[in-house]
């Protein structure tokens, strides 16, 4: 058995415009995503996703994952999966991407790496010559390096930067080829995440996120942001309205092709994103409460609020320092940065709203349990 969890996370800043090359920041957030695998009868049997068949159709990220980490060509043993969510799906608060870094990490910490004194023989990641971006071939399932070397297994094989890519690389699969790796990135690595289209001065650089989108080439430089100790909350209000993602993003798309000239309010996002980056940089959280609503009437411009996103952000924008819808929009969730979260929480209640309640940049993915691994030993020959 295998137990690995990641947690959701909310976009301060830069929701859509990111999409589009712009900066944005996300915090991790308290609720988790865990799941379990173990395996079950032998290869070729039915895969069990709480304790029915597995359909892939309905599950792609499960199944994107799948192709690359546990290729049916290498005899993979089958598994039963379960799945226990804190978080609310379509709703904003990434829980698809928790779900793929969380199993990103269980099949990886199954499986096991080999390594060699040259690094890794096997494995994803933007440095190496591994491509998740794309369907798998044969020989490549794990994203083949070299042969040889020891293996290193559970918890010691997880590799943050790796379920990052390969969530991202999923996510862009499932929305149509258009998929920042915010959410990717801030739920594997925790914290707080910051997207730009430059290096940031004064930041911790990660790496940089390459996709090729219908509208073209994109180029993320990843940093990590320090998270300011400050008695202030993150309340979280759910409007109850299932709105995934892709749709919404599909809308942005097609009003910016009928529109051209409304890449100005992107761009106006990207500046907000940035002095919004700065303020939390200084640890000025008024300021960035600030930058919060400023977001939030240009995403209303850009019509991803909902009358039920505006009925909770209005009650909760007297208890607050800073009020935003978060994530794609459409209904989903709205976040109000306060230092009166009780207060805050209750106003959310009273409009109709679920509210939960969160500190600011929690830890990313980990394995919560790695017993009996690996599950099966990989064709290629340990030396
Ligand atoms: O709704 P969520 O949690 O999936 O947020 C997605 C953020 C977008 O900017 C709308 C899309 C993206 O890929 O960055």
């Amino acid at each position: 058995m295998v137990v690995a969890s990641a947690p959701g996370k909310c976009i301060l800043f830069g929701e859509h415009a990111v999409v589009y090359g712009e900066p944005a920041v996300a915090v991790a957030i308290d609720q988790r995503v865990t799941i379990s695998i173990k395996t079950h009868q032998k290869p070729g049997a039915t895969w069990k996703l709480e304790g029915v068949p597995f359909i892939a159709e309905k599950h792609p990220h499960l199944e994107g994952l799948r192709k690359r980490l546990w290729h049916l060509s290498e005899q993979t043993p089958s598994l039963d999966i379960a799945i226990n969510s804190k978080l609310p799906s379509a709703a904003g608060l990434g829980s698809s991407a928790a779900l793929s870094v969380a199993f990103s990490a269980a099949l990886r910490a199954a499986r096991g790496r080999r390594v060699d004194e040259k690094g890794w023989c096997e494995g994803f990641s933007s440095e190496l010559k591994t491509d998740p971006y794309n369907e798998p071939r044969r020989g490549h399932e794990a994203g083949f390096i070299r042969n040889g070397g020891r293996r290193l297994l559970g918890k010691d094989a997880i590799d943050e930067d790796e379920c990052a890519i390969l969530a991202h690389a999923i996510e862009a699969e499932v929305q149509k080829g258009r998929a920042s790796p915010i959410d990717s990135s801030t739920v594997s690595h925790g914290g707080c995440t910051l997207l730009s289209d430059d290096f940031e001065k004064g930041l911790d650089w990660r790496y940089s996120r390459q996709l090729s989108t219908p509208e073209g080439k994109r180029n993320w430089e990843v940093h990590d942001v320090p998270v300011p100790q400050d008695d202030v909350w993150l309340v979280i209000g759910n409007t109850g309205k299932y709105s995934p993602t892709g749709k919404m993003v599909e809308r942005v798309a097609s009003m910016l092709a009928a529109e051209p000239e409304r890449m100005n309010e992107i761009i106006t996002i990207g500046s907000i994103a940035r002095r919004g980056a700065d303020a939390l940089k200084k640890g000025n959280m008024e300021a960035v409460g600030i930058c919060m609503t400023e977001n939030h009437l240009l995403l209303r411009g850009l019509g991803v609020s909902s009358p039920e996103l505006e009925n909770l952000v209005k009650a909760a924008a007297n208890y607050s320092l800073g009020v935003k819808l978060t994530g794609s929009g459409g209904g989903g969730c709205m976040i109000a940065l306060t230092r009166e979260p009780k207060q805050t929480a209750e106003a959310i209640e009273l409009a109709g709203g679920r509210s939960i309640v969160t500190s600011l940049g929690t830890s990313g993915v980990r394995i919560d349990d790695d017993e009996n691994v690996p599950f099966w030993t990989p064709g290629v020959a340990d030396s």
